[in-house]
């Protein structure tokens, strides 16, 4: 394993490198969730290449930005027995944006005008800067991201085909824990009593899927909001079923098809969210 803070010299590194080239962006506080990307990497190419950077421009709330786990030691520490083969990037945020951290302007086609998007303004906006960043400098064969950020894993692939990139993006399948909720590396801020309650969101998920079929739409969306009423502690942010392509909401008036559900909710000063496929 090799570590660089410069995309130049990485580069360079990575030009006499067997492809193909897989890369997982990462934020660090790497979990299960992560290692099944890297895994998955594994598998598929000659070499990879793990980038950690906790990306200023996509954090709409400056104390979330400030409180993210930043734990690069043990991070670097687990990924060392990938061995030889792995190369990752650990840049400070002058490598990417020079003195002035802004992100670019993307056409997200829509996609980002819902859910995460409409709730924290100029998220994808970030999220896209940096991960065409990525993909414009490094050229990877194959990027992967995890369906946990299902909006997310939607826009990159969209902007990777509207820039012409040859990147093959792949979406990986959320990794639980035991009892159901989704991995992040915000469960790690969470206190006891809120990771207790944060498997409501999947659980809450669980409840939408056996009502969905059975009731319209609009009648769903109440039941959920009823459900989470039961968790004083716990704050709905939204529950929202959407097609899985453009993310537009399902109607209102009809029962569910086919779709997918999207929950986010507040336990704390934390924000979780989750999704499931619901047909
Ligand atoms: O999903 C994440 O960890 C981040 O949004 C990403 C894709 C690494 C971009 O900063």
């Amino acid at each position: 394993m090799e570590v660089f803070d410069s995309s130049l010299s990485l580069v360079k590194c990575l030009s006499n490198k067997p492809r193909p080239l897989g890369m997982v962006p990462t934020m660090g506080a790497l979990h299960p969730g992560h290692f099944s990307l890297i895994e998955k990497a594994m598998e598929e190419n000659q070499t990879v290449l793990i980038s950690i950077f906790i990306n200023p421009t996509q954090f709409n709330d400056q104390n979330d930005f400030e409180n993210y786990p930043f734990q690069i030691d043990s991070d670097l520490e687990k990924i060392k027995k990938y061995g030889n083969k792995t190369f990752v990037y650990v840049p400070k945020a002058f490598d990417i944006y020079g003195d002035r951290v802004q992100s670019k302007s993307f056409d997200l086609n829509g996609l980002d005008v819902m859910m995460e998007g409409e709730k924290r303004a100029g998220h994808f906006q970030g999220v896209a800067t940096v991960v065409s960043y990525f993909l414009e400098i490094f050229r990877p064969n194959h990027a992967y991201f995890g369906e946990k950020d299902f909006q997310q894993l939607r826009i990159i692939d969209h902007i990777t085909q509207s820039m012409g990139l040859k990147t093959k993006i792949i979406g990986c399948p959320i990794v639980r824990e035991s009892d159901g909720l989704a991995m992040s590396s915000r469960n790690s801020l969470l206190t006891s009593e809120e990771r207790k309650l944060a498997v409501k969101l999947f659980e809450g998920l669980q409840f939408a899927k056996s009502h969905a079929k059975k009731v319209p739409y609009r009648a769903l969306k109440e039941m959920v909001a009823a459900w989470f009423d039961n968790y004083d502690d716990l704050a709905l942010d939204y529950f929202q079923i959407t097609d899985p392509k453009t993310l537009k909401e399902i109607s209102f008036d009809e029962p569910l098809t086919k779709g997918r559900g999207f929950i986010a909710a507040h336990l704390g000063k934390i924000r979780l969210i989750d999704n499931l496929d619901m047909s």
